[in-house]
């Protein structure tokens, strides 16, 4: 078990820990020559899949920079992967979809996939994680499990692969809302089910990506989005962190009535700002902006401390980036980063 202490989970509970916790989403992956290392002649997919090169992958990042909390390496198509659909992360790009489902009867192909049978497939996923809990606990570190919301999901799988704007998934709300909300309630239940999975064999967080949900407007991400994530993260028995990008006009409603502990900011609302907006009741976790993680030190320590500084107007505050390690970065600086922090 990890330690109820771990400053992450008391910051999650609303209580200021005395060393701030920090981590950052993308720890794991190309920053890392480890990483680069291990990943030779195995697809990004097949590395998920196979527990022990998963695990190391994700103590990695732990090791190197003494983060507060280990992210699981995985992606959030991996349960897509898992419950059969021919999916690829082509590098450079990304998630890549065969067969897109842009009509009703794709909608229906898909929703006929039962959960469940996901879930029970997921054994390595299950593996994985309890080999990272085991080494994780003993140093108390805990472990973030993860899964991408049905949003951002279905902006892949409705493009069949990365888009701009997400245009044709946006589209589907309004022309066939019936087959929206089929497809966002089944990509619903396989995301809980991924999220159950890991917290069950040892996750003591989770965080939903709902990376693409700034594309949307206020009014679709409360009518076709929201009600679907919360569904995902309803009564987990750990505290969950909602991520979004370009969430400004929505970060009261990225609460989720509450249901989220935290939420993660992006690098374009200050802390204090985003502290106002979410009141009271929500700890919040950012928002480091990662175009800053190559300017010479000097300037990337004031923004540092200034992110921290304005922190301190959230009811708690967890330090990391408003997005993903650029795969660029030098590791020695988020090593530093983690140093100060910890001073502060
Ligand atoms: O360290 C961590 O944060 C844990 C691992 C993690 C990965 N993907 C590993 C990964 C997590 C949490 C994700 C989530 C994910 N995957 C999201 C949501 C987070 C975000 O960044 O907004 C999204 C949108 C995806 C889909 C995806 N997977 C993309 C867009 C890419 C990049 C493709 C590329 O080559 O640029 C991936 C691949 C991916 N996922 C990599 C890693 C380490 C790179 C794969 C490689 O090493 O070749």
């Amino acid at each position: 078990m990890p330690s109820l202490d771990a400053p992450l989970l008391r910051a999650l509970r609303g209580e200021r820990p005395e060393t701030t916790p920090v981590w950052f989403m993308r720890q794991a992956g190309r920053s890392l020559p480890e990483y680069r290392e291990l990943r030779v002649g195995t697809r990004m997919l097949d590395a998920c899949l196979t527990p022990d090169l998963a695990a190391e992958i994700t103590l990695q990042p732990v090791r190197r920079h003494g983060v507060d909390a280990g992210i699981f390496f995985s992606d959030i198509v991996v349960p897509l992967r898992v419950a059969g659909i021919d999916v690829e992360i082509v590098p450079g790009r990304g998630p890549v979809f065969a067969d897109p489902v842009r009509t009703r009867a794709d909608v229906d192909r898909i929703t006929a996939i039962d959960p469940a049978a996901v879930v029970a497939a997921a054994e390595p996923v299950r593996e994985a994680v309890r080999a990272v809990v085991a080494e994780l606990d003993t140093t108390g570190t805990p472990l973030i499990g993860f899964a991408g919301a049905p949003f951002t999901l279905a902006a892949y799988l409705v493009e069949g692969g990365p888009s701009k704007e997400h245009l044709r998934a946006r589209a589907m709300m309004h022309a066939d809302p019936e087959a929206w909300h089929a497809l966002a309630g089944w990509l619903a239940q396989v995301s809980r089910g991924f999220l159950r999975t890991q917290i069950e064999a040892g996750a003591a967080a989770v965080q939903l990506f709902d990376s693409w949900a700034g594309s949307l407007a206020p009014a679709d991400f409360r009518a076709f989005v929201a009600p679907h994530s919360a569904v995902a993260v309803d009564g987990l028995e750990v505290p969950v962190i909602h991520f979004g990008v370009g969430t400004g006009p929505v970060l009261a409603d990225m609460r989720l009535d509450g249901r989220a502990a935290a939420v993660g900011v992006d690098w374009r609302v200050p802390l204090d700002e985003a502290a106002a907006i979410v009141g009271e009741g929500t700890t919040l976790q950012g928002n480091i902006d990662p175009a800053l993680l190559t300017a010479p030190w000097e300037v990337l320590e004031s923004h540092v401390r200034d992110v921290v500084e304005r922190g301190r107007s959230a009811r708690a505050h967890i330090v990391n980036l408003g997005h993903g390690v650029p795969p660029e970065t030098d590791p020695t600086v988020l090593t530093r980063i983690v140093e100060l922090v910890h001073s502060l």
